[in-house]
Parts: C-alpha cells; structure tokens; sequence
C-alpha cells in the first residue's frame, strides 16, 4: 500500500496505472474508519483495479468549529484497516495541500441547500463540494463510492459532477448503509458517544422503523409527529429535524399519493454529538 501526501505523487501513480489500462476506483474519506468505510472500499475493490481512498479532515465543510476540533481521528488505525482491506493507494495531505490558499469559490444546489442538512448545516455542502472537485480532479476515477448515511451528500455530489464539472467521467457508486447490531448507523462520530448517548442512539433507526410501519395507516404528518415526539422522549436524544421525502428529488412529501419512493431522513443531537440517518419508506 502506497501512501501519498502530494497531488503530484498521487497523479504520477495514476498515471502509471492507467498506462497499463487499469480502471479506478475512488473511497474519499475523512478518516475515523469502521467497518462502514471498508464496504465502500470492498466495492471500490470489486469494480476497480486500483482502490485510491482519501483521509483528510476538510475544514471548509465544517459549520461548526467545535465539531471539527473534536471530529476523530485514528490515523495509525486506519492505515491498517486499510492495508488489511487491500487498498492500494492512499491520499493523505495535509491543509496546505489541499487549500494553498483560501477557496473563494461558491456552489450552489439549488433547493437542496435549502433543506435538511442544507438549512441546518450553512455553507456545508458548498464545503464538500470544494473538496471533492478537488480530489476528483487530482484522481479522475472511473468510479467514486460514497455511503447512502449521507443521503443528501450523494445527491449534491451527482449534481456537482453533473453541473459544475462535465468534464469529469468519473460515475459515482452509492453504498448502502452498515449498522450495529443493535440498528445504529455507522459512523465516525459514534465513537464520540457517552455511555448514555451510545445507549440512546439506536431509538433513532428503531423509531424509524416504527414509522414506517405506519405507512399505510398514518399520514406524512402523524408519522413525522410520532417518530419526532418518540425519540424526544429520551432525555439524551433530541430530533433536529425528521422529513419524509421524495427519494429522488428529496423533497418532502405532502402525502403518499404517487409511486415514487419514499425516504425518511433525520438528524438527531444525542448530547454533543450530531447523529443523522436515513431509510427507505417505501
Ligand atoms: O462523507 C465524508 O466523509 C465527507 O463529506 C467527504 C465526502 C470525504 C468529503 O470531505
């Protein structure tokens, strides 16, 4: 396993790879990794000859300082979890690498920065969509693959690809979501849970569930109003918001009219830690 700190390296071994007709695959991280991000790199390996996955903390996709100071970060760990995972390149480069000076430029995603993580989060995924132009322009893979637990993000980076970079071929793979045993969504910032909060946490996918077993019988409203009213009867657990939508355009749903499918999407606050899931309905 190749381990890189510059654009300039990582380009000159892609280019070495793709002389001899191999295909890559791309796992853009921000390290932390769990068992989450191997399945994305297991696809990666699966559908490319070369796996590239990135580590890097971007900070021009954090709203919130405190949330990036005390984001987790396994370095040592993860480089082995990824050796073991048989990645073959990874792309680790520190701040100056990626932003040598300050990044000016503005995305916009039009009704998606204006809901959920859009409304909730401002400037995050204009934050996310510098550093991924970045780093797919320095990787032009054939293939990205990002996990379904960001939902919106999947959404805004096809549309990034689609309107602000044309040029790029790279198709972007979306991955489903891994879970505890227990149903908690995987992610990094789990492992900044108290013991209470960890405790907590998987009333969110287990409420969610609940939910959607009312389908048939409940209204967008009422189900929205259980799920919310449920998981903020915990004390730790505090629903920022939870939106039955549209699973292509992510727009919320009035009613269930119509054959398009549905999705439930939520962000919690369980203590200082921010959860966010998401599921199908229907
Ligand atoms: O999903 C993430 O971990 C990040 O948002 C990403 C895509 C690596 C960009 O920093």
């Amino acid at each position: 396993m190749e381990i890189v700190k510059t654009a300039g390296e990582l380009k000159n071994l892609l280019d070495t790879a793709r002389n001899g007709n191999k295909t890559v695959g791309f796992v853009p991280t921000m390290g932390a990794l769990h068992a989450g991000h191997l399945s994305l790199v297991a696809q990666a390996k699966a559908q490319s000859d070369v796996v590239v996955v990135s580590i890097f903390v971007n900070p021009t996709q954090f709203n919130n300082l405190a949330d990036l100071k005390t984001y987790p970060r396994t370095p040592e760990q993860d480089l082995k979890m990824l050796k073991d995972a048989g990645c073959q390149i990874v792309f680790m480069p520190e701040e100056e690498e990626m932003y040598p000076q300050a990044d000016n430029r503005e995305f916009s995603f039009g009704e998606l920065d204006t809901i959920m993580e859009g409304a909730h989060r401002p400037g995050h995924f204009s934050g996310v969509a510098k550093i991924v132009s970045k780093l797919f322009t320095i990787i032009n893979a054939d293939k990205a693959f990002f996990g379904l637990k960001d939902f919106q993000q999947v959404a805004v980076v096809k549309m990034l690809v689609a309107n602000y970079m044309p040029e790029i071929k790279t198709q972007i793979v979306a991955c489903e979501t891994l879970r505890e045993p227990d149903g908690l969504a995987m992610s990094s910032r789990n492992r900044l849970l108290t013991r209470e909060t960890r405790k907590a946490a998987p009333i969110i996918a287990e409420t969610m569930i609940k939910g959607r077993n009312l389908l048939r019988t409940h209204s967008v409203k009422a189900i929205e109003k259980f799920v919310s009213d449920s998981i903020n009867r915990n004390p730790y657990l505090k629903v920022e918001y939870f939106s039955i939508v549209n699973s292509d355009t992510l727009m919320p749903v009035a009613d269930f009219s119509g054959d398009h499918r549905i999705s439930a999407c939520i962000a919690v606050q369980a203590g200082n830690v921010r959860l966010i899931d998401n599921m199908y309905y229907r």
